[in-house]
């Protein structure tokens, strides 16, 4: 109890310490997100404005780096699963899975920060049909209470779930995504989805995917 008090003591300060525990707090909104995706409709699936637009800022966007988010999302920031990456960009993700992803039976993030995109993919690669048998976040800032959650979720439908606290190999995304690009040419063939808004100034974040060529 003492040491718990001392512990919350010295971190309350810290912004980071902060947002865990916020996050610890507000756990529902997985539930929540887990029947979003799953009531999206089979005609919906590969409608990036509706995924773009709607589905994706509902469930929520994070408040991290807010210079590198477009203004016009403002109302969805720091709501739900904060997912990070651009809805402009993760909705076309989406409409690619489903157009790729079916026979998904692993899914890895490498930066899965909160969980938000995680999350979404796990369940949207189940909402697709994919059968999806294991899926693994890697992240260095650690297993967050929200996929902490999550993870115990994949495990109770029998996928086997794994987090995988790393980076120290590359410490830069962009460069490890190359270096994958590169090495894996022969064996996968890589989509990128880099869209920007033009009310941001700079270019920021991405996501890429790697699927296996049929052999
Ligand atoms: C922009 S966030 C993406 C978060 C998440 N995909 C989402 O949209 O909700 C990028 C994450 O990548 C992580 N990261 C950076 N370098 C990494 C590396 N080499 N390996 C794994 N994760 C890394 C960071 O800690 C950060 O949490």
């Amino acid at each position: 109890m003492l040491r718990s008090f001392l512990k919350s003591r010295s971190t309350s300060h810290d912004p980071f310490q902060q947002r865990w525990a916020y996050f610890q707090g507000n756990l529902s909104t997985i539930p929540a997100a887990i029947s979003l995706v799953e009531s999206v409709p089979e005609d919906k699936l590969r409608d990036v404005t509706f995924l773009e637009r709607e589905l994706i800022p509902s469930l929520g966007l994070n408040n991290e780096n807010l210079w590198e988010q477009p203004a016009e999302l403002s109302k969805f920031f720091g709501t739900g699963l904060h997912i990070f990456q651009y809805p402009n960009q993760f909705a076309c993700y989406l409409v690619w899975l489903a157009e790729h992803g079916k026979d998904s039976q692993t899914y890895v993030e490498i930066g899965s920060r909160w969980g938000g995109t995680f999350i979404v993919t796990c369940e949207w690669l189940r909402r697709i049909g994919a059968p999806l048998q294991s899926a693994i976040a890697i992240d260095p800032i650690g297993e967050t209470p929200m996929i902490n959650l999550y993870g115990q979720h994949l495990t109770r439908q029998h996928i086997d779930y794994q987090f995988i606290l790393a980076s120290d190999a590359c410490p830069d995304t962009t460069a490890l995504w190359d270096a994958l690009k590169t090495l894996e040419a022969a064996t996968f063939t890589a989509s990128e989805f880099t869209d920007q808004y033009p009310s941001v100034d700079g270019s920021f974040l991405g996501i890429g995917a790697l699927k296996r060529n049929a052999v």
